[in-house]
């Protein structure tokens, strides 16, 4: 899509590129990470306010480091150049690049002693994340120094008279408290942006988009109980109201009061024609004597594609319940992928960053259905999604809604799934969840859910002996779900789950609390 004011980020294989885009993003201007070897007439006829070269873990002189085109330097838009692109831009502007006396890495005081527009209203003494290598020991002719920090003496820099800026350290990073001072110096006194991407202006932009796609054409939309499957519906339904049918499988693998919760926002809420398709009976046995959990979400992911299918056929392809238009075939596939996916996937650049795709996501549907995909949400991210979810007037619980696994609750029964167990499990997790929301901290929290673990053990109960199950309680605080710290839960909380577990879930005696990060532990068990 065409935005009016975009500065991209040329993509060198940092680990921190997507962040960079996050806060270009953030500053109300579009961002997406591009090749770095982007040539400068494509970024022309992009019409870019501005350009920024994002770090990377080569040298400026490895055989076969990436490079830029450096015409770039030429084109009238301002260019800025983070840790690797700031020292490429040197050593294409005519400076030196070295390896420093030490790999610098974590937090350095950086000093500020010239006036620039980049600087400005920065402290004159700030902290700064640092994060390389190299660094430019010797500044091109035209270069000016505009801060230091003890062990590197061009810490920001800037051409005497091109739009060229240059920082050694991380501004995107938290861990640099007053970054987003520097990228809001960027976008609007340097690029002179406006910074008219907003959430509410994107949905305008979508609701077109997508009625120019489809036409009078139907869609049909899984839904997942998920946020980004639930603003994805909402979205297509703006644009298209009746043409939407969303489907919602219950696999008998959801969490208490999961399908409730989906059926009173689309069905009663958004007025969405909305299937319900009760598999549970098929899943379940499916997972009948399987207790490898690889197998447990093979089985699952195949369960799926037949029942949505066989849904596409039966209910739609045949005129339905809806009546109006539905003598059509569904063409069009809706789906909530998001920008990182997009990018992981590999189609939207070809940075060099680790790839870590730590799972097959069960949810997804081959490509041999042979719809046409409509995915709204490609260019954003999750933080993105929840905003375009209030703008469009979805509930709390769903915009804010925790993660949860495509394969449900088969991976938090270890062991064999049965009806039995899937009960004990979601007796318990209902009351992890439920103190967890009257003590607020669902919203202070990324992950929070109970597993059920495939061992007996020894309590007593009144005066007798009883041989129960264990439940353990896993709560994690994350960004992007790839790392993860175990969450600090009050012990109060956690002594009031335990208790209203044990007394209230027949067949619990024991509850213990996971205090594992990830990595190495993974958030889910299985
Ligand atoms: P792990 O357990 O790998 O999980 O730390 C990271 C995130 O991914 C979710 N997850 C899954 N999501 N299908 C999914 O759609 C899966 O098979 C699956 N396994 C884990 C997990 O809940 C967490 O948010």
């Amino acid at each position: 899509m065409a935005h009016a004011e975009v500065i991209p980020i040329l993509d060198f294989g940092s680990q921190y590129a997507q962040l960079i885009c996050r806060r270009v993003r953030e500053q109300g201007v579009y961002s997406e990470l591009m090749r770095p070897d982007t040539p400068a007439s494509k970024l022309r006829a992009m019409n870019v306010r501005g350009v920024i070269l994002s770090g990377g873990p080569a040298s400026v002189y490895d055989a076969g480091a990436p490079m830029c085109d450096p015409a770039i330097f030429e084109l009238d838009v301002p260019v800025l150049g983070i840790c690797y692109g700031m020292q490429l831009a040197s050593k294409v502007m005519g400076g030196e690049v070295r390896p420093a006396a030490h790999r610098e890495y974590g937090r350095a005081q950086l000093h500020i002693h010239a006036d620039d527009p980049l600087v400005h209203g920065l402290p004159q003494d700030t902290t700064v994340w640092m994060s390389h290598g190299d660094q430019v020991v010797a500044l091109p002719d035209d270069f000016v120094p505009l801060a230091t920090t003890p062990t590197c003496p061009y810490a920001a820099v800037r051409h005497r008279t091109r739009s060229f800026f240059g920082v050694q350290f991380h501004p995107e990073v938290t861990h640099t408290p007053r970054g987003s001072q520097l990228f809001k110096n960027f976008v609007y006194d340097i690029c002179k942006c406006r910074g008219e991407w907003t959430m509410k202006g994107f949905v305008d932009e979508q609701v077109e988009k997508i009625q120019k796609q489809v036409g009078s054409g139907r869609v049909i939309c899984g839904l997942s109980g998920g946020v980004d499957s639930a603003v994805a519906a909402a979205l297509i339904q703006k644009a298209i109201g009746k043409q939407l049918t969303c489907v919602f499988v219950d696999n008998g693998l959801l969490r208490k009061h999961e399908r409730d919760l989906v059926e009173s926002t689309f069905r009663d809420h958004f007025h969405i024609d909305l299937r319900v398709v009760d598999a549970s009976a098929a899943f379940l046995g499916d997972l009948v004597g399987v207790t490898d959990p690889q197998e447990k979400r093979k089985r699952i992911g195949h369960r799926f594609i037949d029942v949505f299918k066989q849904t596409v056929r039966e209910q739609l392809e045949t005129g339905g319940s809806s009546g109006d238009a539905s003598s059509d075939r569904v063409r069009f596939l809706a789906q909530g992928t998001l920008y990182p996916d997009v990018i992981e996937s590999g189609h939207g650049h070809a940075g060099t960053a680790a790839n870590i795709k730590l799972h097959h996501n069960v949810g997804g549907l081959p490509a041999e259905l042979g719809f046409e995909l409509v995915e709204p949400l490609r260019e954003l991210f999750k933080d993105e999604v929840r905003k375009v979810g209030e703008v469009l007037g979805l509930p709390e619980e769903i915009v804010w809604r925790h993660p949860f696994p495509g394969p449900g609750l088969a991976v938090r029964v270890m062991g064999e799934v049965t009806p039995e167990r899937l009960r004990v499990l979601r007796d318990a997790d209902e009351i992890v969840l439920e103190e967890l929301i009257a003590n607020d901290l669902y919203r202070k929290t990324s992950q929070v859910f109970a597993v059920l673990l495939p061992v007996g053990t020894v309590g007593v109960m009144g005066d007798g002996r009883s041989y129960d199950s264990v439940i353990a309680v896993r709560a994690v605080e994350s960004q992007d779900f790839m790392t993860a710290d175990w969450s600090r839960l009050p012990y109060e909380v956690l002594a009031r789950m335990s208790s209203r577990i044990v007394n209230e879930v027949r067949g619990v005696s024991r509850v213990v609390y996971d205090i594992s990060s990830k990595p190495p532990a993974t958030i889910e068990w299985e």
